[in-house]
């Protein structure tokens, strides 16, 4: 059984907002607000990275847990954009956290699925051998992605989200997950450069390639609300429970119109639905970790509650989970 013993999240101070965007691209606070219902998100200051983002987030986790770095048995980081290409974030969090040289890993490339994938890796390493495992999901977009790109730089956020998972019953229980990939739909949201099929050299950086993110944003829109809706009752069905039992969906926030889509296709309320996208934006794998987080600190979830997180992500990834308070 893997138990939710304590939540975490950390978003960086300067707040960016559709009002700063339109200083600096041709856009408007009509436009975004409209199209994503994102009004403002955070940006990392200078002196941080994706190591001190996630970190943060994994001492208010363990703070919550009332744990220490001595306790963490094993570390995975969720993140499409760490700290270097070699070696994870995960091993660069352990020392900064001062644990011990317990074995840390980094779940990449996954996108903004990526912490649930991760949440699902756990409850498995769990099951085989009890372990006090820390899950982080976190972004650092702001510096990987390009800003004088319209189309993409006006969606995205900074932040961290971490749950300590371990065997003794916490908070929560994880009951199950679900996860599944579309590899044939990877080219619809891709980074343009950075691997081996396109290095980072001075072509791509010619190019502009360095730092474009290419995305097909209506079939994103369309496989994002498809694929959330199905994981959130599969998951349902796994665990033999129905809709009506949930209290919480906390779905990826990645556009409040999907949001609402997949609050449609799943025949829920609004008020069963978490939506922060307006002050966050989208932080990638971050989203539903810190959704999570500031869901629990705000008494939206209460013991009792049946909570389902569903995300989707770059791949074409998509998980769901249904969580147990
Ligand atoms: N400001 C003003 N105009 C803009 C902007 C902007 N920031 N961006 C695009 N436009 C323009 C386009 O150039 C286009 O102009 P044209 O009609 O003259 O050609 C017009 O607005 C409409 O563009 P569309 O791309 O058709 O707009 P759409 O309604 O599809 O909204 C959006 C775009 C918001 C990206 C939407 O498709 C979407 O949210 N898709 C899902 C994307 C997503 O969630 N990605 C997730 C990223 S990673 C992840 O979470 C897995």
């Amino acid at each position: 059984m893997a138990h939710i013993l304590g939540f975490g999240g950390y978003v960086p101070k300067r707040v960016v907002t559709n009002d700063d965007w339109a200083r600096l691209v041709d856009t408007s606070d009509e436009w975004i607000t409209q199209r994503t219902g994102i009004k403002e998100r955070r940006f990392a200051a200078d002196d941080e990275t994706t190591m001190t983002l996630a970190t943060e987030a994994a001492v208010s986790a363990l703070k919550d847990a009332d744990l220490t770095p001595d306790d963490v048995d094993e570390i995975v980081v969720a993140t499409d954009t760490p700290e270097m290409m070699t070696p994870d974030t995960a091993a660069l969090v352990q020392a900064r956290l001062g644990c011990r040289t317990v074995p840390t890993y980094d779940l990449s490339g996954s996108g903004c699925a990526g912490f649930v994938q991760a949440l699902d890796v756990a409850k498995s390493r769990i099951s085989v051998e009890p372990k006090n495992v820390l899950v982080i999901g976190v972004e650092l977009i702001s510096r990987m992605i390009s800003l004088k790109d319209r189309t993409t730089a006006i969606l995205f956020g900074d932040g961290a989200g971490a749950v300590v998972l371990g065997p003794a019953p916490g908070r929560a229980e994880v009951l199950d997950v679900v996860s599944g990939t579309d590899g044939s739909a990877a080219e619809i949201l891709t980074l343009a450069a950075g691997g081996t099929r396109n290095p980072f050299n001075a072509a791509s950086l010619a190019s502009g390639d360095y730092n474009r993110l290419v995305m097909d944003g209506r079939r994103v829109f369309t496989e994002a609300v498809r694929r959330m809706s199905e994981a959130a009752t599969d998951v349902l069905q796994k665990i033999g429970r129905s809709m009506s039992e949930v209290k919480l969906v906390i779905p990826h926030q990645a556009n409040k119109r999907i949001i609402d889509a997949v609050t449609k296709r799943l025949c829920l309320t609004e008020d069963a639905v978490y939506v922060n996208i307006h002050n966050y934006g989208n932080t990638g794998s971050a989203t539903v970790p810190f959704a999570m987080w500031e869901a629990v600190n705000t008494n939206r979830i209460k013991e009792g509650d049946l909570v389902l997180l569903t995300a989707f992500g770059a791949g074409f990834h998509w998980a769901a989970a249904a969580v147990q308070f």
